[in-house]
């Protein structure tokens, strides 16, 4: 199974680009912008990556992104990300960013947004890899402040396709957020949020109520409401789950215990995705491989988070129709 997996054609649907910082470029980043960290080593770094809950990976995340200064670092970050996207044959990737982590230390809008699309156009050329760019307004800043960086993402429309919801759950639910995404609707943009990883399953109805969502990140609270399961499953809403990730903030205490599998066989519609690879532990290779490892799945199982993935994706149904025959192709190969 471990060769099926590998080859598999996949799709990413939740990826922080700041969460793909590896420790060694974080390190060269330190250097070459003489930026000060608190480690003395990439190994000292990992050692760091202990987390009881996402309060405490956020502390550490952000942290790790003041290394991001110029337009080349943001550039050299996604494409480090895209050539792991290669050797884990990922076809397409929808990733986030977060520009407040940015714009707040005094970087400008702009630098962030050209060193991703540059890396992510090259991507298109060089390795064949199609991709689309998601805006994430952090809910622990306020509502005012998410709509100072939608001004600031208007001139780019072209290159943004979406807006989402990320950091701290607890205590910043969706409501707190209406207006601006009301008003992200009206400019065009598709809507996103993560729910429900460490908040109630109410956040899931509630981001697909207040804020317009076409996914919801995470989700996998969902299973307390069975209402909510029923209407996941009737509306066919995408649950961007990230199974590596969700063990190591401690939302499920196992591999066995996570819930990925069970909603898949009762016909929602969940991805595999990989969230903060280089805090968590794994690519999108690795986080497919832990839940097949965890629970034994048919082939067809496991390419139906490939076929849900490109369901879910913001691309067009041209695009949907080549990516399902591609792997389609490749499920019969086998
Ligand atoms: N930002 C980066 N990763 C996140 C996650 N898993 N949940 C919320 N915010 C995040
Ligand atoms: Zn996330």
């Amino acid at each position: 199974m471990n060769q099926f997996i590998a080859g598999l054609p996949k799709v990413e649907l939740h990826l922080h680009i700041e969460g793909s910082l590896e420790p060694e470029l974080m390190f060269a980043l330190a250097e070459r912008n003489q930026i000060a960290i608190p480690y003395r080593s990439p190994e000292e770094v990992r050692a760091a990556y202990q987390f009881h809950n996402l309060q405490s990976f956020l502390d550490i995340y952000y942290q790790g992104a003041n290394v991001l200064i110029h337009e080349q670092d943001f550039y050299d970050l996604t494409w480090a990300y895209l050539l792991r996207c290669k050797a884990d044959n990922v076809v397409h990737t929808e990733i986030f960013f977060d520009p407040q982590t940015h714009t707040e230390r005094g970087i400008a809008f702009e630098t962030v947004v050209h060193g991703i699309h540059r890396a992510l156009e090259q991507g298109r050329t060089e390795l064949g890899i199609s991709s689309q760019l998601i805006l994430c307004f952090l809910r622990h800043l306020d509502q005012d402040a998410a709509f100072r960086t939608l001004e600031q993402a208007m001139p780019h429309r072209d290159k943004i396709i979406g807006v989402g919801l990320d950091s701290s759950e607890l205590g910043h639910p969706p409501e707190k957020f209406k207006d601006v995404f009301e008003k992200a609707l009206e400019a065009g943009f598709l809507t996103v949020a993560h729910a429900g990883e460490e908040g109630p399953s109410q956040n899931i109805d509630n981001t697909l109520d207040l804020l317009g969502a076409t996914r919801v990140d995470h989700g996998v609270r969902c299973v307390e409401d069975p209402a909510l399961v029923a209407r996941l499953i009737r509306e066919q809403v995408p649950l961007t789950v990230c199974p590596l990730s969700n063990l190591k903030l401690k939302v499920f205490e196992s591999m066995r215990d996570h819930n990925i599998v069970e909603l898949l066989r009762k016909e929602l519609c969940v991805t595999i995705n990989s969230d903060d690879p280089a805090y968590f532990g794994g690519y999108m290779t690795d986080n497919f491989q832990a839940v097949a490892d965890a629970h034994p799945m048919s082939r067809e199982e496991i390419a139906q988070f490939t076929f849900n993935a490109i369901m879910a994706s913001f691309i067009s149904e041209e695009e949907k129709q080549r990516l399902t025959q591609l792997t389609r192709n490749y499920l019969e190969s086998f």
